[in-house]
């Protein structure tokens, strides 16, 4: 009983107490003085070069919003965060979005000549045209339904016919226990790096509609069969070939990814936590839709790696001929390489178009390979599937 009342009268306290609440905020690094100096309570308590997490009194924070805006002209420019964790774990994550982004991860070079032009002289555009139509002929492969999970399957057993009579290759599920559909892994082991990971992926979903999604027809053959058939000639060609990477090498048909990258962020964080070492990642979503007239191949600025896009911008004009190629952006984490970004690991992203020049069918009934843009034919996905087997074998080795 005593308890009880010890109890009541502790929580009484701490809730009239209340107005004198420290708070974190995560802020600039730069307005670090000026607010310590402004303010009594604020209370500098970790730090990077980008961003620094602030306690500060609750009662401050209007003052501290009125110091930014004058001193900075910033509006706000501070994060409240419900907890000290939360605004260290913004922290931290910086940190590591910066690391993805600008640091070189390898020494990128270009060595391997004759084997590069004799693999990408077998890529084979007819092959390519018929895995879109094979997956576009699901009437969907939306996440949670049953459709989603046969394409997957026949996914599964294409990548293991590509594979057969070869020993360091196995494909595999990695399976969501959230959604019926699994993501499909073939890993090919390296010879003498194996523990350096190159990744290769694309999402294998489809998705359309806004009620009935289970049912609603969905081929999604710019949105991802595409990448998917782009994946899956870079692997057909190296094991045609007999091509052994010296760095182990995982291709990815991941699930989930239109429904928030869920699949991806599901094998990115498995990743980080075991402490693999990814190497390199490079995502294939919308690879068949020709819509920037003079641009072939575009690389997405933002979630990716500097350093790595760059040698692969080199890469095409090294040996994807007559194939132009540019940057743009997409302004928010819009496929899968943004899940590998966000643990640490450097992503590039090859995309179909500018922004400004999107494939307007994605995510209806008529995202068809006859679509413009398109025209029947996966010319235009053929020239992604050129620059991946040069990225396969300059990175691999
Ligand atoms: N392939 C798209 C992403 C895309 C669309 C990139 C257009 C560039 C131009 C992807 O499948 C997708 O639809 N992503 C979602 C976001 C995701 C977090 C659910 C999107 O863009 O709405
Ligand atoms: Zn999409």
């Amino acid at each position: 009983m005593k308890k009880l009342w010890m109890m009541v009268l502790s929580v009484a306290v701490l809730s009239t107490g209340a107005f004198a609440k420290e708070i974190y905020v995560t802020i600039g690094s730069d307005a670090i003085d000026m607010s310590q100096k402004s303010l009594m309570t604020a209370n500098a308590i970790a730090t990077s070069s980008e961003i620094t997490v602030l306690k500060i009194n609750e009662k401050d924070i209007e003052k501290l919003s009125h110091l930014m805006h004058v001193n900075f002209n910033r509006c706000g420019g501070f994060i409240v965060h419900d907890s000290e964790q939360e605004a260290i774990a913004v922290l931290n994550n910086n940190a590591v979005r910066k690391t993805a982004k600008s640091l070189n991860f390898l020494n990128y070079t270009i060595t391997e000549g004759e084997r590069v032009q004799n693999m990408i002289s077998r890529v084979n555009e007819f092959k390519m045209r018929d895995m879109i139509l094979k997956l576009s002929s699901f009437n969907n492969r939306y996440y949670k339904s049953q459709s989603g999970v046969d394409s997957q399957a026949y996914v599964k057993s294409t990548w293991e016919a590509i594979a057969a009579g070869r020993t360091d290759a196995k494909v595999e599920y990695f399976m969501h226990s959230a959604w019926p559909q699994p993501s499909v892994v073939m890993t090919v082991e390296g010879s003498t790096m194996k523990d350096e990971i190159l990744v290769i992926g694309g999402h294998a979903d489809s998705i359309a509609g806004f009620w009935g999604r289970e049912r609603a027809r969905a081929p999604g053959a710019d949105d991802n069969a595409s990448g998917i058939a782009t994946i899956t000639e870079i692997m057909r060609v190296m094991m045609e070939t007999g091509y052994k990477p010296q760095r182990t090498v995982k291709f990815m048909a991941y699930a989930a990814e239109e429904v928030g990258l869920k699949g991806s962020k599901a094998i990115a964080d498995q990743y980080k936590a075991q402490g693999k070492n990814v190497v390199g990642v490079v995502q294939f979503d919308m690879t068949n839709h020709k819509g920037t007239k003079n641009l072939d191949i575009v690389f997405m600025k933002d979630f990716t790696n500097e350093a790595q896009t760059k040698f692969m911008g080199s890469l095409i004009d090294t040996y994807v001929t007559g194939v132009s190629w540019g940057y743009s952006k997409c302004g928010y984490g819009c496929s899968d390489h943004a899940s590998w970004h966000n643990v640490g690991y450097p992503a590039s992203m090859p995309f179909e178009s500018t922004m400004g020049d999107i494939n307007g069918k994605i995510h209806t009934k008529n995202d068809t390979i006859d679509a413009v843009g398109s025209q029947d034919t996966a010319d235009h996905a053929e020239k992604f599937a050129r620059l991946g087997v040069a990225y396969l074998v300059e990175m691999g080795k």
